[in-house]
């Protein structure tokens, strides 16, 4: 059986920026605390954890001095209210967060209502609703477009940053179609995130060649999820693991290539752990 990885895998730049700049804070200031893990990688959080970084879930949880803004990005009352507590705040947004973070204020300053294609749930999604200034609301899924009341008569319309373009592309198409003819202005933003669709590329065509596709990533992680499923969308037995420990023989019986691709907040050497754990699994 041989193994073959996409090109892109690891950490994305959006989480490099992150690590440096909490690695660069914790060397300054001893004890740090970011709010909520800087990373979907429970590895990654315990690392940072023995250097000093501690990971609280709201700003009243704050014992220290410091806190960092995750690469997710929060809504600007979330950064108020640490800076009204008198704590020293680092901002280590990912910048395609911010685009789309400011894309959502500009369309709520300029009278629009704000639709967001995302996960309502997700960090990232609740951070952007902040800066739609209460004018903004998210959709995961075209099918509940026909059922939205009340939509103003001018909406921008913009994305969660780790979505899939074809996906975007029919969310949009059903929202004219469903949503038109209550509207009198319809605007898109483009706010998908450069490294996720390489990556999503990278993996489609990875996944039409292989005989198995293995994902590597937190199961909370939306670009890995996202992986996953357009793997399996090629038709490709996929299967989402978090590490090399998840992998089961049974899985790759007869498999003579299997594709190996990785989310964005995953350190090199567990997709080495991967790569090697499947290396060694004997050949039928
Ligand atoms: Fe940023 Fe894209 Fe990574 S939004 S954090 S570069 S997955």
């Amino acid at each position: 059986m041989r193994v073959e990885k996409t090109e892109e895998t690891g950490f994305c730049f959006g989480v490099k920026r992150s690590m440096r700049i909490v690695e660069e804070a914790v060397a300054e200031y001893g004890r740090i605390e970011t709010l909520g893990p800087l990373v979907h990688n429970r590895r990654v959080v315990d690392g940072l954890k023995a250097k000093g970084v501690g990971v609280v879930t709201s700003p009243e949880e704050v014992s220290g001095q410091v806190v960092v803004i995750c690469s997710h990005g929060v809504p600007p009352s979330v950064a108020h209210e640490l800076t009204a507590r008198g704590l020293k705040v680092i901002d280590s947004t990912c910048p395609n967060v911010r685009r789309a973070q400011q894309a959502a204020r500009d369309f709520s300053k300029a009278g629009f209502g704000v639709i967001v294609f995302g996960d309502p749930d997700h960090p990232e999604v609740k951070g952007i609703l902040g800066w739609a200034e209460g004018k903004g609301l998210a959709v995961s899924d075209g099918r509940d477009i026909a059922g939205l009341n009340g939509l103003p008569k001018r909406v921008g319309l913009i994305s969660q940053t780790t979505r899939n373009p074809g996906r975007l592309a029919e969310f949009v198409n059903r929202f004219v179609t469903d949503s038109m003819p209550r509207l009198e202005e319809l605007r898109v933003v483009n706010t998908l995130c450069n490294v996720t669709q390489i990556r999503q590329a990278e993996a489609i065509e990875l996944a039409r060649k292989v005989d198995l596709m293995i994902v590597v990533g937190d199961r909370s992680s939306a670009n890995t999820r996202e992986l996953a499923r357009v793997c399996s969308s090629a038709g490709t037995p996929t299967h989402h693991v978090e590490g090399a420990v998840e992998i089961q023989e049974e899985w790759l019986g007869d498999r003579l290539l299997v594709g190996v691709t990785t989310g964005t907040s995953i350190p090199d050497e567990v997709t080495q752990e991967v790569m090697d754990r499947l290396e060694r699994v004997p050949s039928k």
